[in-house]
């Protein structure tokens, strides 16, 4: 992996294919390793980004100085839109998958101008309900005690409706740091609600939801796509909270919707 020095921190990231530049914001608690077996359906005619999220992968966690887990998806978009500017790359696809998704709503909200489109992979644009977000600190608490397995004992068979796909996830999540967990699960639970945003959105907005997602529910991306007339939403049958890796080709196929 490449790294780069951006907004103060150190962000990892891989730049893969040729052609239209796409971001691709992995989800909690993954790293861009997540889009693996989407990668070779896009990377004939995209030039994808993409990075690991401050705190996640090979990324750094913080600055010196900064305060611990004092970052929100905001700062987050801020790494994205700088290390664009590092890469010189002016306008972007940007493509979130869940948390990436809140990212990718937070990069619109502060960076339209930077925006030549949009893909909500397993997303939402409401905030935490009171007791999600509260369910959010104690699980930082337990990670901050117990370690990251907390977390991947939990959340792996979630992922994905394909349970031979569990152990690779449960791997995946065992090799991120705690500190970068903790600050994820506060920058998560802190989010905007973001459904005034999305109904200003005027650049083209690709949705893609599994059926049998246990994590976000599929009225969450119908939601959207309500606020959002141009969006294409494309619902997948049978698939979970992770597309990209459930149903790589068709997910690669609705992503392609929104490149001119
Ligand atoms: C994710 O997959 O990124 C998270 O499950 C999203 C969330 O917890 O809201």
């Amino acid at each position: 992996m490449q790294k780069q020095m951006v907004n103060g921190v150190n962000i990892a990231y891989e730049r893969r294919g040729k052609g239209t530049p796409m971001v691709l914001v992995h989800g909690f608690p993954l790293d861009h390793t997540s889009w693996d077996a989407l990668v070779p359906h896009l990377e004939g005619q995209v030039d994808l980004i993409l990075p690991d999220l401050r705190g996640m992968g090979q990324s750094d966690f913080n600055h010196a100085g900064a305060p611990e887990g004092a970052y929100t998806v905001a700062d987050m978009a801020t790494d994205v839109v700088s290390l664009l500017d590092a890469l010189q790359v002016q306008k972007v696809v940007v493509v979130g998958h869940s948390m990436g998704g809140y990212v990718a709503l937070a990069f619109a909200r502060a960076y339209p101008q930077r925006l030549a489109g949009l893909g909500l992979i397993s997303t939402q644009a409401l905030p935490d309900a009171p007791e999600r977000k509260a369910g959010r600190y104690a699980t930082a608490e337990q990670v901050a005690t117990h370690g990251v397995s907390v977390v991947a004992d939990a959340m792996a068979p979630k992922l994905t409706a394909n349970p031979d796909q569990v152990p690779a996830l449960r791997e995946s999540i065992l090799r991120q740091p705690a500190a970068g967990v903790i600050g994820a699960l506060k920058a998560m639970a802190e989010r905007p609600d973001s459904t005034e945003l999305i109904a200003t959105f005027k650049f083209p907005v690709a949705i893609v939801h599994g059926l049998a997602d246990a994590l976000i529910p599929v009225d969450r991306s119908r939601e959207m796509k309500a606020f959002i007339p141009q969006a294409v939403l494309t619902e997948l049958p049978d698939v979970g909270h992770s597309p990209m890796l459930e149903a790589p080709a068709e997910t690669a196929q609705a992503l392609k919707k929104v490149l001119s």
